[in-house]
């Protein structure tokens, strides 16, 4: 299925190859994981590689932490800073309570950067200054659509508390609204942390289905698309599931 479409390849390593060849072109996915799974690095992958591999300007939309915080915790020898004083990164940080402006902010920073990759870091850092699980549900889509009409491919970053198989998201839209759904899993082998992802939907296109073992090297994440692994033990405190009525 698909062999036509047009794909934004992430340029993570093993990562294409489970996407078979990249996400398709313009379209939203939502990348969500405990704490320290990854989410931050793997986007900030997906905007390096945008640059330095396929020649796409990228903007970095973050709620929490500064471009010095987000930089200093990067744990690769790239010179993202670079990329940043070309112009080709850009790394904005907004106030989540601003979220009513947060569409017309990011439609006038996808224009001037001319970015063609964005990361929203996170949805639901955003979400939570949103009342109710209705508005955040509108207010996805219509960044959704915005994000389309600026044809921008674009990971939204998703916090949840635990890697339980059940939980993928924090209100449970998210992964609805998204074109593709990327979870990272953090699990234990003996003493030692596990980083593991599965591709749980990727419309327009076919997608491996299995969980895979990743890992961080000097120069990026590198998945590896031939082995496969169950989900290793559960790291979080948390026993229950949260479900949108836990928040409201
Ligand atoms: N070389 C490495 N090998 C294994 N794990 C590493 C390595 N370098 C960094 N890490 C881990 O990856 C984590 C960084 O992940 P990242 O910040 O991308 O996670 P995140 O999912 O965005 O977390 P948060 O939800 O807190 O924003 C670090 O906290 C560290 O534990
Ligand atoms: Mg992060």
């Amino acid at each position: 299925m698909g062999d036509d479409i047009e794909r934004t390849p992430t340029g993570i390593e093993g990562l294409d190859t489970l996407l078979h060849g990249g996400i398709p072109k313009h379209h939203t996915v939502f990348v969500s994981g405990p704490a320290g799974s990854g989410k931050t690095t793997m986007s900030l992958e997906f905007l390096y590689k945008g640059v330095t591999e396929y020649n796409e300007n990228g903007l970095y939309i973050s709620f929490e932490e500064t471009q010095d915080e987000l930089l200093t915790d990067l744990p690769f020898d790239w010179d993202f800073e670079g990329l940043i004083d070309q112009g080709r990164i850009n790394i904005v940080k907004y106030d989540p309570y601003q979220y009513e402006d947060i569409i017309g902010l990011i439609r006038s920073n996808v224009k001037e950067t001319e970015a063609e990759r964005v990361v929203i870091d996170s949805l639901t850092a955003l979400s939570l200054y949103v009342d109710n699980v209705k508005d955040i549900r509108k207010l996805i889509l219509d960044m959704n659509e915005q994000l389309r009409k600026l044809q921008t491919t674009t990971m939204y970053i998703g916090e949840i508390k635990s890697s339980k198989p059940e939980e993928i998201s924090r209100f449970g839209v998210e992964e609805f609204i998204a074109d593709g759904v990327i979870t990272l899993i953090l699990g234990q082998q003996g003493s030692e942390l596990t980083n593991q992802l599965l591709i749980r939907k990727m419309r327009g296109t076919d997608h491996d289905r299995k969980i895979h073992p990743f890992k961080f090297q000097d120069d990026g994440l590198k998945v590896y698309a031939k082995e496969t692994s169950i989900p290793s033990g559960d790291q979080s405190q948390n026993k229950t599931s949260p479900s949108a009525d836990d928040f409201f």
